[in-house]
């Protein structure tokens, strides 16, 4: 999961789409549930010889069930509302089960009471109210029904459901518990990236778009989704770490005597310090820590060489470096697509990997430069000191 980048020009598109596709995953596992119930009821009923005006109205039941979440789930409305069409559906199988006689109906509400453990375990009164339905539905549909074995059946499956029902509530609930946990953390992050874009504008809209080219990148080395999310998430937060760099080194307009750029090296290790709390953030705050290593051994802060770099790290800083030689900046100019190009294929094999050298050339002579990147405009009234520093990356 990525970082949500709360302020800055593509923050409100970022959550807005995570929230939509929230959203529609939603909506689309309960389609996906009913639709289920909906092949089990015509399997059940045909194996059984009994395909019947129950099994009918069951299926039409489910059906519209399904086509409801669906249309709740593309409407902006509160996650309770997903509980209605649930709870509707589940009285109708119950009835329809009481009124057909069909003692095994309890079955049915198995899929929505896990449905509803999982996605309502953190609101206790839906999760509680809506378990205690299922089960109260579970041992009394039987019981109306009858028959003699009705005790029997409720006595020997009870267990089994209320366990499967626990079990993935609490599995849910585990999983929603990180998530919020990572999401505090996430917000710290996020203020801090803020944090450095008023004191430096240029390093916060270059981290942005260096996400971008960063990206193309990696699809074009054909990294795995994991490693997507790791690149995507370094080249965001690559240099988070320049938020503890004092500043009068940050915004010098002149070059950095040594004592500054021993300062100004220390950014990668003070961002892995900053990112490394995050669960799930260890290989991010790693790839972080090593966003300056060189291919040949001679980068900071660890001098490791060649493939002992994390991959997203030489990525983001062959993109880094790019970004910086096409961009204005107010002590220099853009070098130029050109020059820049050349500087790369000088570079790559000493300070660069060749791969993602490559890489980087295959995707500007293919695709292009990405859109959004070199569109950092430098900002002269909010950021007037020069920060000569931002060459470091
Ligand atoms: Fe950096």
């Amino acid at each position: 999961m990525s970082v949500n980048y709360v302020g800055l020009p593509t923050t409100q598109r970022r959550e807005a789409e995570e929230a939509q596709a929230e959203h529609r995953l939603m909506s689309a596992a309960m389609a996906v549930l009913y639709a289920a119930v909906v092949v089990f009821i015509f399997l059940w009923a045909g194996l059984l010889g009994e395909f019947d005006y129950y099994a009918y109205a069951a299926a039409f039941v489910c059906a519209v069930m399904a086509a409801v979440g669906l249309m709740i789930g593309s409407m902006n409305v509160p996650k309770r509302m997903f509980v209605l069409p649930l709870l509707i559906g589940t009285a109708v199988q119950v009835g329809l089960s009481i009124h057909f006689e069909q003692i095994s109906a309890g079955f049915f509400l198995l899929m929505p009471a896990m449905f509803t453990a999982v996605f309502f375990w953190t609101d206790r009164v839906v999760a509680i109210s809506c378990t205690t339905l299922y089960t109260i539905g579970f041992v009394v549909t039987p019981l109306v029904v009858g028959g003699d074995d009705a005790l029997a059946r409720i006595v020997t499956t009870a267990p089994i459901f209320l366990g499967l029902v626990l079990t993935t509530g609490y599995l849910g609930s585990e999983s929603n518990r990180m998530d919020r946990k990572r999401g505090r953390f996430e917000s710290t992050i996020s203020s801090l990236l803020v944090a450095l874009q008023e004191r430096d504008g240029y390093t916060a809209d270059h981290s942005e778009e260096t996400v971008d080219l960063a990206m193309a990148v990696g699809d074009e080395l054909r990294i795995n989704d994991d490693e997507r999310t790791i690149l995507a998430d370094v080249a965001l937060l690559h240099d988070i770490g320049k938020i503890g760099i004092p500043n009068e080194i940050l915004n010098k307009r002149s070059g950095l005597d040594d004592y500054e750029w021993e300062f100004m090296k220390k950014h990668p290790e003070i961002g892995e310090r900053i990112v490394a709390p995050v669960p799930g953030f260890a290989p991010v705050a790693k790839a972080i820590r090593h966003e300056h290593e060189r291919w040949d051994g001679a980068g900071y802060p660890d001098g490791v060489s060649g493939e002992d770099i994390p991959l997203a790290s030489r990525i983001v800083l062959v993109c880094d470096a790019f970004h910086a030689m096409i961009t204005d900046r107010p002590y220099r100019k853009s070098i130029g697509l050109e020059e820049a190009r050349s500087e790369l294929l000088r570079n790559a094999g000493t300070q660069f990997d060749p791969q993602v050298v490559d890489a980087l050339l295959t995707v500007i002579d293919g695709v292009g430069v990405p859109e959004s990147v070199g569109q950092a405009a430098w900002d002269g009234e909010t950021n007037s000191a020069v920060p000569q520093a931002a060459a470091v990356g």
